[in-house]
């Protein structure tokens, strides 16, 4: 249950992104389409080279997934990235994937993207080795400047984890950066992005020994 102090934060809160929130919108990509491909037939469910020419965006507008996990959701700033359908040549540093955390295919997502750099955002499904890419599963926007990034997304990500340097150890490169542009929630992907290994809790049981004598 919330303490009232966490209760009245949370309302000044709401208050305040409801009055910034006016400047900014979410559109669902493909509308009521979704972000949908038919393996059967090889189709995409929209254009969402249509859908996009027919919207403007700004800075702070969300994009807004309706998709399950048999799409990807990758963002990209690099058209050569863009083009090949691909992440494999990603350096990491200009192109994202959102999973919504899920693993197995099939199971409905939402995933909400911000958009928090200018110029021109890269859009494209990965799935089935770029099938789905070269069939219609990309876009390509320009994001305007507009009112600019709000306050909540205008965070810069946390920096790296560097190892403290050790009595007489020579100092290694460090390398660790997996947060998006202002903390956007998606995950930097490429070849020089170190892989994170999920652990799934694995639950042992002991069974204990009892000893007659
Ligand atoms: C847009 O989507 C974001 C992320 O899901 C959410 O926090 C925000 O409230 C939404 N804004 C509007 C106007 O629906
Ligand atoms: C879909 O397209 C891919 C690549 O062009 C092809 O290998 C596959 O056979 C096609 N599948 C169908 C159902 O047409
Ligand atoms: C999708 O829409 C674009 C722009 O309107 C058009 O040029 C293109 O031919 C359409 N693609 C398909 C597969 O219908
Ligand atoms: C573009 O917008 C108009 C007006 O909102 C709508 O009628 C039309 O269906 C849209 N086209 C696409 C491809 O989303
Ligand atoms: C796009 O990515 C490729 C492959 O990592 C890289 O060689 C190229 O420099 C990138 N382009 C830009 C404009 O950053
Ligand atoms: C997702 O892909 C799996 C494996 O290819 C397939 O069995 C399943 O029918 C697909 N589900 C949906 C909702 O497209």
């Amino acid at each position: 249950m919330a303490t009232p102090t966490v209760f009245i934060a949370a309302l000044s809160l709401a208050v305040l992104s409801a009055a910034a929130s006016a400047a900014y919108t979410n559109y669902t990509v493909g509308g009521n389409s979704g972000w949908l491909f038919n393996d059967a037939t090889n189709t995409s469910s929209a254009n969402y080279s249509a859908w996009a020419a027919n919207n403007t965006f700004n800075l702070g507008d969300y994009l807004v997934f309706n998709t399950n996990s048999n799409q990807t959701v990758i963002q990209t700033y690099n058209l050569t990235i863009y083009q090949s359908c691909s992440i494999d040549d990603s350096d990491g540093s200009d192109t994202f994937q959102y999973d919504g955390g899920v693993t197995s295919f099939g199971q409905a997502m939402t995933i909400p993207v911000p958009l928090t750099i200018e110029g021109t955002n890269y859009f494209f499904s990965d799935a089935d080795d770029g099938v789905q890419c070269q069939a219609g599963m990309r876009f390509q926007i320009k994001v305007n400047h507009g009112s600019g990034l709000p306050p909540s997304l205008n965070q810069p990500p946390p920096p790296p984890y560097m190892e403290p340097p050790g009595p007489g150890t020579p100092q290694s490169p460090s390398s660790v950066t997996t947060a998006g542009p202002s903390g956007n929630g998606g995950v930097a992907v490429g070849r020089n992005v170190p892989l994170t290994v999920t652990l799934i809790g694995v639950v042992t049981i002991t069974l204990g020994l009892i000893r007659f004598v």
